[in-house]
């Protein structure tokens, strides 16, 4: 699909008020999606696991205009208050998304959010966030074209997420999600995600996901400026590439599972985001003391228990810990124990492979 077929005809129903609801979950990449062209074309493909607990809820509530006004109207409320700083990234996000919406500036809306996780916990919920507007938006547009099928209606909430953020566009579905063309990859895009469809080991399914929270303050680096930092950075090309060539692992990993490959390219891959960042201009160190801390423990763990608990990294300090079901009583023995320790007041969230975003009314 192309862009153009994103752009609607002329919509054979009319609807004058509504209320829709979505919960979209956030995402983890495994492969990291850093550095991207305009329009939100990622420089390099990426997957994801769909996380379970860790969601956005957004009711959209949707009244048509008396009289026809060239801008956008809506009010913005989070966690039940009203939320202004909000306003430039969704006026942003509507003024991108409208080509293919065109009924946006004939409605009123109340959009009204919150998160299942801690606020401002460090966790990203501009992925959950955006994709669960995205879904409310598409539920309108249904409206008015009642015969869309299902699978356009998933396209297009990911190729719309993604103009709102990146990595949302991989929150859609679940459990695995490519964004980004991959040669090998069917149906893989540029311009959403798709489900991994290949065959996954068992090892694999139900997977877990501890989020560490190390440093809960304000992101040292928008997610914006650190995609910049890859125009013109020494190590791009030959990042972009090694990234086709670790979903290519990922994707036998997936068949093999073979666990200690798997620790192999998510670890390294967590680092190179990183590394990407100190080695780039201006540079950036967004690990914590404890960040390294918990990675050392991690090692150590690994050596002695023969377990396999490996750590991913978003940009930022937290930690995500990734580890197979059936190994679940002992990891979280050892995060109670010995991890727990280095998080800000103590708090991790345990969280696991999710199924992707739902209509909740
Ligand atoms: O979606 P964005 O623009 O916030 O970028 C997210 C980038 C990383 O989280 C660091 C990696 C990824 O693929 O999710």
């Amino acid at each position: 699909m192309t862009e153009k077929d994103f752009l609607p005809k002329p919509y054979p129903a009319a609807v004058a008020q509504g209320e829709v609801t979505w919960q979209s979950p956030s995402n983890i990449a495994l492969v990291k999606y850093w550095g991207k062209l305009d329009h939100q074309i990622p420089a390099n493909p990426s997957i994801s696991f769909t996380l379970d607990s860790c969601r956005t809820t957004t009711t959209l509530k949707y009244s048509k205009k008396e009289k026809h006004s060239d801008n956008f109207e809506f009010e913005l409320y989070f966690e039940g208050e009203k939320k202004d700083s909000f306003r430039p990234k969704i006026q942003k996000f509507l003024e991108r998304v409208e080509p293919y919406l065109p009924f946006l500036k004939d409605y009123k809306f109340i959009i009204d959010t919150s998160n299942s996780f801690p606020h401002s916990s460090g966790i990203a919920s501009s992925a959950s966030g955006m994709s669960a507007l995205a879904l409310c938006l598409m539920s309108i547009e249904k409206q008015l074209d009642p015969e869309m099928d299902d699978k356009y209606f998933t396209r297009k909430s990911s190729f719309l997420a993604r103009l709102g953020s990146g990595s949302a566009c991989r929150s859609i579905e679940g459990e695995l999600v490519v964004w980004g063309f991959q040669r090998n990859i069917y149906g893989s895009s540029d311009l959403y995600g798709v489900q991994f469809r290949d065959e996954v080991h068992e090892n694999f399914r139900n997977y877990r996901d501890t989020i560490l929270l190390v440093d809960k303050g304000e992101k040292q680096v928008s997610s914006t400026v650190g995609h910049e930092l890859m125009n013109g950075h020494p190590f791009a090309e030959r990042r972009f590439q090694q990234a086709h060539e670790n979903l290519d692992r990922l994707k036998k990993i997936f068949r093999s599972g073979d666990l200690s490959e798997f620790i192999k390219v998510v670890e390294s891959e967590a680092l190179t985001l990183h590394a990407m960042m100190m080695t780039s201009q201006p540079y950036f160190l967004l690990m914590k003391p404890n960040t390294l801390e918990i990675i050392n423990r991690i090692f150590k763990f690994r050596e002695e228990s023969g377990l396999h608990l490996c750590f991913t990294l978003d940009a930022g300090a937290n930690v995500h810990l990734l580890y197979p079901e059936k190994e679940e009583k002992e990891t979280s023995e050892f995060i109670e124990a010995s991890l727990k320790q280095y998080c800000q007041n103590g708090q991790f969230i345990h969280d696991g492979v999710g199924s992707g975003a739902s209509k909740l009314a």
